[in-house]
């Protein structure tokens, strides 16, 4: 084990984003005030007092700006106000109100690799080819015009780059002659940060935000915004029909000289306050460290995606495969690593984008609420700042859905509709293929009680509530002490009492186990005022140590450690209610530690250093 950090165990005087648990909102399936069947503020509004129980520090709201909602709020026409299906500014006043009278912060997502292109700079970027705001956006002209006129698109698109979304990345503007580019769909033209109006502009919205009280940003895909300008062509892989652009612009050329500009023109004027996490699809952890290393003022975070490509062949969600526990260790430990120096980490399960947690990693059958805590404590003991998606501290599943017209997700119908119409496949097969991780199965109603619609809504929801809210919900859960809502306040709960798990060392064991996912935190310090239940007589310097446990199987498993005296240690945390553990009932036997079916142990001790 690598020496401990050395600090005061009481109170570590660091950023207040290390200690803190950030739970993420999507507007659309939290809960919806007015029975229009999509969630909105007021709805959020009326929540404030759950998430305040559950411990939580920052609300991440996904989009609430105006938008054509063709990638549901993720294509913004206007950055400075509220769409109406959400609401107004003055109800994102009175929720961001409402969090900060209950101690919480508020952090909004921040798109702007692209806008839709019904926001006012594309309308007229778009209007001729000499418009001031042209160069706003990525136009072409037609690699080959005898293509073009011949309608033969792939030969006279600007590059072969295909969309996340499926299709071609360029879509042709007939008034103009010209093509735009669209990582995204083609409601989602990319914005030209080569430019520097476009740079300033963001700037001035960002700061417009911080001015009305909001406590940071999570940006969406932030390391797309550099391009090579000269667009190449990118490889095609085996059954692909576009060619791979992220060459071209994951981690572009002048990523870091954008983001220190933003941060001299935005993050700088709010020193200590506030909460950036850059999602950066494809990241690498040589550059998160660069990006999250605070003495070079870039973001506080990142959001790396290693961890939820494993189940996938060649990083195509569309094939998945099974998850191998040893490759979720190392590349999660390969992380912790990475970022113990310098930087800092993030911490996921799920998102919006991702499938349902307990579905992917745990066992959402007969090991739901076992695995479910399980999860969460092998992820918020982690070192990092840990991020609760809504609905997954109620150990929400999946969805099954059935026919292609249950789905709503841009991304699924998209990859639908190419792959029965230009890849050959059948329906059948492309449901069975998208089934496991496409987005919409995290994107079902939260579950708030077992009425009708499970209490998210009064009229009829926008898309299908998964039918188990009859015994997975809310209402059922909040006085409960033995469910998963009420071991998620534990587990947070842990994190803001105890600084070894906000600033210890993280060390992996057992990186070779298939079943058992282990690993220790560490802290060397001064026992200060006693925190910790670490009563001192004197002023030695002392040593805190946390062994986290977790069977990510159905069966008992020992854990063979070489350190043995753990099995003596005290248990503070565990997802069984009865603990079974050598250091209760005064049982003090060493021994092997034992694991029942996906259980959690978390053992503590201390010692003089
Ligand atoms: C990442 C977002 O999380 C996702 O939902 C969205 O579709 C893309 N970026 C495009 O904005």
């Amino acid at each position: 084990m690598t020496s401990p950090q050395s600090t005061a165990l009481s109170a570590p005087a660091r950023d207040w984003f290390q200690r803190a648990v950030v739970y993420q909102i999507y507007p659309r399936s939290f809960a919806d005030s007015d029975g229009d069947g999509i969630g909105d503020l007021r709805g959020i509004i009326s929540k404030l007092d759950y998430l305040q129980r559950l411990g939580v520090d920052v609300v991440w709201l996904s989009p609430i700006y105006t938008s054509p909602q063709d990638d549901n709020g993720y294509d913004i026409s206007d950055y400075r106000n509220v769409d109406p299906l959400f609401g107004t500014l003055e109800d994102l006043r009175e929720l961001t109100d409402g969090l900060h009278a209950r101690g919480m912060k508020l952090v909004m997502d921040l798109v702007v690799n692209h806008t839709s292109d019904e926001h006012p700079w594309f309308m007229e970027s778009r209007s001729s080819r000499d418009n001031p705001k042209r160069n706003w956006y990525w136009w072409r002209p037609p690699r080959d015009a005898a293509a073009r006129s011949a309608h033969r698109g792939a030969d006279a698109e600007p590059n072969n780059w295909g969309s996340a979304f499926s299709g071609p990345a360029w879509e042709f503007d007939q008034a103009t002659g010209e093509y735009y580019l669209h990582i995204f769909s083609k409601k989602q033209p990319d914005l030209n940060w080569e430019n520097p109006e476009v740079r300033a502009a963001v700037y001035e919205m960002m700061n417009w935000w911080l001015d009305r009280g909001v406590d940071g940003f999570r940006m969406d895909v932030i390391n797309f915004i550099s391009k090579d300008t000269a667009l190449p062509d990118g490889p095609v892989a085996d059954g692909k029909l576009f060619g791979d652009g992220t060459p071209y612009y994951i981690d572009g050329p002048r990523m870091h000289e954008f983001l220190q500009e933003m941060h001299r023109e935005v993050f700088a004027k709010r020193p200590g306050e506030l909460l950036t996490v850059g999602e950066m699809p494809g990241v690498t952890v040589e550059e998160a460290i660069l990006y999250t290393d605070p003495a070079r003022a870039e973001v506080d975070m990142v959001f790396q995606f290693e961890h939820v490509a494993l189940d996938q062949e060649d990083g195509d969600k569309w094939r998945p495969k099974k998850l191998l526990l040893t490759e979720l260790k190392q590349t999660l430990g390969r992380w912790q690593e990475g970022l113990a120096e310098r930087g800092w980490n993030s911490l996921y399960w799920g998102n919006h984008d991702q499938a349902r947690a307990v579905s992917r990693f745990g066992d959402d059958g007969k090991y739901r609420e076992l695995s479910a805590k399980m999860l969460a404590g092998i992820l918020h003991l982690h070192r990092g700042t840990p991020y609760v998606y809504q609905g997954e501290e109620l150990g929400m599943t999946n969805m099954t859905f059935g026919a292609i017209s249950d789905y709503r997700d841009i991304e699924v119908l998209n990859h639908h509709r190419e792959a029965t119409s230009h890849l050959g496949h059948t329906d059948a097969e492309v449901l069975a293929a998208l089934a496991p991780l496409n987005r919409d199965n995290a994107r079902t109603p939260v579950q708030w009680d077992a009425s009708r619609h499970a209490g998210f809504t009064t009229g009829a929801p926008w898309i299908a509530v998964n039918p188990n809210a009859n015994h997975i919900n809310a209402a059922a859960q909040m006085d409960d002490p033995d469910s998963v809502y009420n071991f998620y306040r534990k587990v947070i709960a842990l994190r803001h009492a105890e600084p070894v798990v906000s600033h210890g060392d993280f060390t992996m064991l057992l990186p070779d186990d298939p079943h058992v996912y282990a690993f220790t935190r560490a802290l060397a310090g001064s026992p200060g005022d006693g925190a910790n239940g670490a009563e001192m007589p004197d002023r030695e310097m002392l040593v805190l140590e946390m062994l986290v446990l977790g069977n990510f199987s159905g069966e008992e498993r020992n854990v063979e450690l070489k350190d043995e005296t753990w099995a003596g240690a005290e248990l503070v945390l565990g997802n069984y209610a009865s603990a079974d553990h050598p250091s209760d009932g005064g049982a003090a036997a060493a021994g092997p530690l034992r694991l029942r079916p996906w259980e959690l142990k978390v053992l503590r001790r201390s010692r003089r250093a």
